[in-house]
């Protein structure tokens, strides 16, 4: 069976005030269209249609970055959620199969949700998704007669019974596409709000003689976001949800709710992750490595056995071999660091290549920009590069060569040599204690009110 998704993120997001489109705020370091695109992923569509409104450039652009194929329609007023679906009609004209209907600011339906969804079709012609709401508020209420779905009456447009049902409508339907495009179009606006209803199609199928059904999911899963305060429960909803799900792993974590992960974060087993460590987007981490305190890490990948932190910064393109070791406040930026490597204090390297069992002095840094390009800075096998060593790139440092703490590197130094470019030290006997007293006596005069 073909599945087309129609994502709604038309909406402004008034109550965000943002000059974003509310679908393009982050949680977990990706849009929250991301999240959507991505739960209806489980269905594996073969079609994807965004409706975009508000932002429609920016929005594009997101559904781009997440999947070229996607069709993006264009609702340049935003008449209602049955307005929204029919603008997709024309791109999803031939497509014979189902459609299912996301929303760009729902980010948490399952993939279990969704495949359940899918059996229910079996035996109805519009499903809809709904849930059991702790306070059901201004959410649709979904009329149910047993199995069958009778109609879904909008909060502004229900009576006292109608108001008092608890089962509510989470906004996601299924239903095949030809189906949902031709009730679409029956709808019209003759309401409380004026606007075309979505859940209409319900009332408009059942007198066609066609089946609806609701099935349930968790209220967690349709978690909407409309303020700020929302964004931030739905950043603790998916970090909450993300620790577990690492822990149950095999991941520990010592203190779990000082950790922030990215929405593609992978850890194995028995790696440890010590407390206030943030992930970016793109990070990989094999077993038995340790993260400690207070370190950032973002697109890189890093070994087993390796050691990261505490405070360590680890941006785009960091590779770290296994039993490499980074210590406190060095910062490794699109550098592959081979087995056994160590840059273990106070440290640059990026645009980098760092060679087995390499040891890099504390304070060395990688001088990789000249103001207008980058340059690479090559080291190879077991080098010793010594503190405060500036490599100013492009350079290479052969296997098993040294530099002389203090040294500005600017020409490759060939492998087993020992490069030292530092002033030579001068020695100039007893002058430390004349100039003591010199100071001392100049002081005194200071403090005695003399000039
Ligand atoms: C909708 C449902 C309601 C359900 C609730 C769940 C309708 C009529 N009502 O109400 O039954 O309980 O969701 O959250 O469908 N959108 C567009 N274009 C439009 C209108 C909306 O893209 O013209 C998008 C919005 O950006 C938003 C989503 O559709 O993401 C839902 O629209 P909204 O107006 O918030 O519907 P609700 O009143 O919340
Ligand atoms: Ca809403």
């Amino acid at each position: 069976m073909s599945i087309a998704l129609i994502v709604l993120a038309a909406g402004k997001g008034t109550r965000m005030k943002s000059d974003h489109p509310k679908v393009l705020h982050r949680i977990a370091g990706a849009p929250m269209l991301h999240h959507a695109l991505r739960a209806g992923g489980a269905l594996s569509p073969d079609r994807t249609v965004v409706v975009a409104g508000h932002g429609s450039e920016a929005v594009a652009d997101a559904t781009k970055d997440f999947d070229t194929h996607a069709d993006i329609v264009l609702q340049t007023e935003q008449l209602g959620t049955a307005h929204a679906v029919a603008q997709a009609g024309n791109a999803l004209k031939d497509h014979a199969g189902d459609a299912v209907v996301l929303y760009g600011d729902t980010p948490f339906i399952s993939p279990e949700t969704l495949t359940r969804m899918a059996k229910a079709r079996d035996g109805h012609d519009v499903v809809i998704l709904g849930f059991e709401a702790a306070d059901p508020g201004r959410y649709g209420r979904l009329v149910m007669q047993g199995d069958t779905l009778e109609k879904i009456v909008e909060f502004k447009d229900a009576g006292v019974r109608e108001r008092a049902i608890t089962f509510c409508n989470s906004g996601v339907v299924m239903a095949r596409t030809e189906t949902l495009f031709s009730l679409v179009d029956a709808v019209d606006n003759e309401n409380a709000s004026g606007e075309y209803y979505l859940t209409d199609i319900v009332e408009v199928a059942r007198a066609r003689g066609l089946s609806a059904t609701a099935i349930a999911c968790d209220e967690a899963e349709t978690l909407g976001v409309n303020s700020r305060s929302d964004l931030a429960v739905a950043e603790e909803v998916f970090q909450s949800a993300k620790r577990r799900a690492l822990m149950d792993k095999g991941v520990t974590l010592t203190a779990p709710d000082t950790v922030f992960f990215a929405y593609d974060t992978e850890i194995e087993s028995d790696t440890v992750v010590e407390p206030h460590v943030v992930f970016g987007p793109g990070v990989k981490i094999d077993a038995n490595v340790q993260v400690r305190a207070f370190s950032h890490l973002e697109g890189c990948r890093v070994a087993a056995g390796a050691v990261v932190g505490p405070y360590a910064r680890l941006r785009p393109g960091t590779d770290l071999a296994a039993g490499t070791r980074i210590g406190n406040f060095v910062e490794i930026k699109n550098a592959t660091l081979a087995q056994g490597a160590k840059v273990n204090h106070l440290s640059y390297i990026g645009d980098a290549s760092v060679g087995t069992d390499s040891n890099i002095g504390a304070g060395t840094v990688t001088c990789n920009y000249d103001g207008v390009m980058k340059h690479r800075t090559v080291i190879g096998d077991r080098v010793f590069i010594g503190s405060d060593t500036m490599l100013v790139a492009p350079v290479t440092i052969g296997d098993e060569a040294m530099t002389g703490s203090g040294s500005v590197i600017t020409r490759d130094v060939a492998e087993g040599a020992l490069a030292i470019a530092r002033p030579e030290q001068v020695e100039k006997p007893g002058m430390a204690r004349k100039l003591f007293e010199i100071l001392k006596l100049k002081k005194q005069k200071r403090l005695s009110g003399e000039s």
